[in-house]
């Protein structure tokens, strides 16, 4: 049976929060989060997902990139097991920030946690300025898989979360042929049974 289907994933991006806790029919349940910087379509693309909605004008939600919200950030980070980095590709500064934010993954996430590099609002061709090979080298060059995608005309979105929690599942698979103390069969393994470690250098 594809795992997938029993999946209930927890998205959540800079506040919004998705839990359907009332439907107990799946085997893990994973936090992932959508980050980068503000207005690159990271609320959209959740709602997208979830909802297949889309909206022209979100009111902005980022906390994630401001000081004072820091010590809320870090904490967010904890538990994550996927991150969805987002840039768009109309915008050279958000592209030119992935660094940091992939900084701020290593810094403040579980090691083993799994990152997808997405661009973005790939339906506005016409106003590109960073082309899908730029895109391609950094996700290789840090070792993410990579996505050009647009919440606005649905394009890769469900496949960026399948593909997320595809590599977060073979992350675990690893874990257990590493230690089979773990378990003979991923069912037996919780995300409760490896949580990431408390960072030293966390702020709260
Ligand atoms: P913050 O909450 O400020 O961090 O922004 P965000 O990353 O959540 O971006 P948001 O989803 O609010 O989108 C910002 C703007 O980009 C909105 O006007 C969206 O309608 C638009 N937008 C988002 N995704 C796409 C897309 O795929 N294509 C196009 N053309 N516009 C998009
Ligand atoms: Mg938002």
């Amino acid at each position: 049976m594809d795992y997938r289907s029993q999946l209930m994933a927890s998205v959540t991006d800079a506040r919004y929060r998705q839990k359907d806790t009332s439907d107990q029919n799946f085997d893990y349940m994973f936090k992932l989060l959508i980050i980068g910087n503000s207005s690159v379509g990271k609320t959209s693309f959740l709602f997208r997902y979830a909802d297949d909605t889309f909206t022209p004008a979100f009111v902005s939600t980022d906390t994630a990139g401001q000081e004072r919200y820091r010590t809320i950030t870090t904490a967010y980070y904890r538990g994550a097991m996927g991150f969805v980095l987002m840039y768009d590709i109309t915008s050279e500064d958000s592209f030119n920030a992935v660094q940091d934010w992939a900084t701020q993954i290593k810094t403040y996430s579980w090691d083993n946690a799994q990152v997808i590099l997405v661009g973005n609002k790939c339906d506005m061709e016409d106003e590109r300025i960073v082309p899908v090979e730029k895109g391609k080298s950094l996700a290789d060059q840090l070792g993410f898989d990579y996505f050009e995608a647009s919440a606005k005309e649905n394009i890769n979105v469900r496949q960026v979360f399948e593909r997320l929690v595809d590599i977060i599942c073979e992350k675990m698979s690893e874990s257990i042929d590493s230690d089979p103390s773990r378990g003979t069969s991923g069912r037996s393994m919780r995300l409760t049974d490896n949580p990431p470690p408390s960072q030293q250098n966390c702020s709260c």
